[in-house]
């Protein structure tokens, strides 16, 4: 089945094409196209993600997007009368895309007036395509990300039966969810199966490194930044606290880590600021990272999971990558695919798709969580 997924939460417009196929050995899902559009460098002068900014650009790019993913997966005649054509939204209204089954769009979390851009669009489109609209939390796209790879991957079957012609299991699965709105635990039994062990009871860990990029004077998104910058610094130069490292629980907390690093900078000299740069970015990154590090193996050694992974933007960072893959074997999704995409987003809808959970008619639900979906 061929399903087409749309994603606007933030600050990325994107629309994917996937095919699945489900085998013996679990579905084999191949990509026919990944359309994303950034609007990092609209956003950047404000040093975040302003709401209608990011509504007015999703509304522009929408309709562009969904032409090069149909196009690009062979969906609709490329001719040369086509391509001069420059009104897309006209020739969306025929009857090419027979071949698509479903739509899957992101309801939730994140900003309600980018949400709403993508589930309008979606809804109109699978009431002219006459398709079923599966809702899929944003989450649980990242959740799925971790099993992506290139072109084209599989995921294994979740029945114990079918397991076994497999020799990957991947329930229980435990993911550490890390991105600039969300830092969270969760333990997955099954499919479409969410329970929260943990989160953070302030701010998110990218939000944290967005917050440090602006104090070391880096820009925005911050996190690519500070670890850029923290290669060249020593991790062990300063003793930033790991806030809630010892906890029974399985909850993060960056703010009070955040602030000791704004402290840190007030009481500087100034000439000593930019000295000191690489090493402030290197020690507040381990600091995260050990935090991030050690509530996992805590979840591991509490739940025994079978497949630990790892999903959402911070997942781009290099040292927890090589720590999480040293000291838990974490499956990492390939960097492309750990900022927003709408690839995660169909491979959810996928799933959805196949337990039935439809809704003609979504709401964005700007704090949704994952027990809820
Ligand atoms: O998942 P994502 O693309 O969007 C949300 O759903 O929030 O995550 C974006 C976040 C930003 O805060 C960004 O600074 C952070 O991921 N990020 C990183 C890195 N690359 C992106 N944080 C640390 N290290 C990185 N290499
Ligand atoms: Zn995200």
């Amino acid at each position: 089945m061929v399903i087409l997924a749309i994603e606007t939460s933030c600050d990325e417009t994107a629309i994917a094409i996937i095919e699945a196929r489900k085998e013996k050995s679990g579905t084999d899902f191949k990509i026919l196209s990944n359309q994303i559009a950034s609007q990092i460098k609209i956003h950047a002068p404000f040093g975040g993600v302003v709401p209608n900014l990011a509504k007015r650009e999703h509304i522009k790019n929408l309709p562009i997007l969904l032409y090069r993913a149909l196009k690009e997966a062979k969906l609709i005649p490329i001719s040369k009368q086509e391509s001069k054509n420059s009104n897309q939204n006209q020739k969306l209204s025929t009857k090419n895309y027979k071949l698509i089954d479903a739509i899957a769009v992101t309801y939730g979390p994140g900003l309600e007036p980018a949400l709403w851009t993508g589930i309008n669009f979606a809804r109109e489109l699978a009431k002219k395509w006459r398709v079923p609209l599966a809702p899929v939390n944003h989450l649980e796209g990242h959740i799925y990300s971790a099993f992506m790879r290139g072109a084209q991957f599989s995921i294994p079957p979740p029945s114990p039966r079918l397991r076994r012609a497999s020799n990957f299991q991947m329930f229980p699965l435990l993911t550490l969810i890390v991105s600039g709105g969300h830092t969270e635990m969760v333990l997955s039994k099954k499919h479409l199966n969410y329970k929260i062990l943990g989160e953070t009871l302030d701010d998110a860990a990218g939000e944290a490194f967005d917050k440090v990029a602006r104090m070391l004077e880096l820009g925005y998104p911050g996190g690519p930044l500070v670890s850029k910058l923290a290669l060249k610094g020593n991790p062990n130069a300063i003793n930033f606290p790991r806030p809630m490292i010892h906890s029974k629980d399985l909850n993060f907390s960056f703010s009070g880590l955040k602030t000791s690093v704004l402290y840190y900078i007030r009481e500087l000299p100034q000439t000593k600021f930019w000295a000191m740069k690489t090493d402030i970015a290197a020690s507040f990154e381990k600091a995260v990272v050990d935090v991030l590090v050690k509530k996992t193996l805590d979840a591991v050694k509490i739940y025994k999971p079978r497949t630990v992974a790892i999903g959402g933007g911070v997942g781009a960072n290099n040292l927890l990558r090589s720590e999480l893959v040293k000291k838990t074997g974490a499956l990492l999704p390939e960097k492309k695919f750990t900022g927003d995409n709408a690839a995660m987003i169909a491979v959810a809808g996928y799933y959805r798709f196949l337990a039935k959970k439809f809704n003609k008619n979504p709401k964005a639900e700007g704090n949704l969580k994952l027990s809820k979906t």
